[in-house]
């Protein structure tokens, strides 16, 4: 299982939910029992919490890595996706953000979700071969497709996965609807301590050794992976320096997409 830290989930899904229009075919204001399933450090689940209204309704949250979810305030339960600690129809909506395009049996989890939802089933996920980033540091977009596509080849999941209509429909479900949702990322001055944060990870190259074993098995060498690092170090630098002098602008869109199907 691929390990997320706390700061990666919170400075990648700032701002996601301002615009919630994507998310009309959940029909969150009428929900009872929602299952956040993946949910990670609960940045989705605030935003179904916040939507749900009345006294009766509840999300819990549930995920594989305990650490995560300690940050995310009960109901919470640790479990794994593609086997539910749940009984069968305990929910009005099983749904999922950023889940299935990091898992081996994505298929297994949706069966899953069939399983204990008696009305609605939602995947909100990304398409990673789709990204796209500008930036006033030349480099930076040249590298950071590259070391994109290395990962997307060297990894065993579909992280290009976006829609899912196909899943949904292979496991039974109705009515799928499916709408895309760009989520952009916009670092410009005055620069925010994520975005600072972000520059030093950068320059110091952290980012990229996280997914080493990724890039190698995409065929990079030991020596190719050094190169690059080096390459991305120089432009973690630039970075800085414009930062220094107030010029530094990137902006990324990651496209979502949230399918919606009925049980
Ligand atoms: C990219 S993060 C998304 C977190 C959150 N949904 C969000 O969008 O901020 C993927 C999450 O799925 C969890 N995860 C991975 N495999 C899992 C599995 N088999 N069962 C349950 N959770 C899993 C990870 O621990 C991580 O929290």
């Amino acid at each position: 299982m691929r390990r997320f830290s706390e700061e990666y989930l919170s400075a990648t899904r700032a701002g996601m939910w301002t615009d919630r229009t994507a998310l009309a075919e959940l029909d969150l204001s009428t929900r009872r029992q929602v299952l956040d399933v993946g949910a990670g450090t609960g940045e989705l689940t605030r935003v179904l919490r916040e939507e749900l209204t009345g006294d009766n309704g509840q999300v819990v949250a549930v995920d594989a890595d305990p650490g995560l979810l300690e940050q995310v305030p009960p109901p919470r339960v640790v479990g794994d996706a593609t086997r539910l600690p749940v009984t069968e129809n305990s929910a009005d909506l099983a749904v999922c953000q950023a889940l299935l395009v990091n898992l081996e049996t994505p298929a297994r989890a949706v069966e899953e979700f069939v399983r204990v939802s008696t009305d609605r089933v939602a995947a909100i996920e990304p398409d990673n071969g789709a990204v796209t980033v500008e930036s006033t540091v030349e480099r930076e977009r040249t590298l950071t497709r590259r070391a994109r596509q290395l990962y997307l080849d060297g990894t065993d999941v579909d992280p290009t996965m976006g829609a899912v209509r196909g899943l949904f429909e292979r496991a039974g479900l109705a009515d799928i609807t499916v709408r895309r949702y760009d989520h952009v990322r916009t670092v410009e001055p005055p620069y925010t301590g994520r975005g600072l944060e972000g520059a030093r990870r950068k320059a110091s190259g952290e980012g990229l050794v996280d997914d080493r074993r990724t890039l190698l098995a995409a065929g990079l060498s030991a020596e190719g992976f050094d190169r690059l690092r080096s390459e991305w170090r120089a432009m973690g630098r630039q970075v800085v320096t414009q930062m220094r002098d107030r010029e530094y602008r990137r902006h990324e869109t990651v496209p979502f997409y949230v399918t919606v199907g009925r049980v």
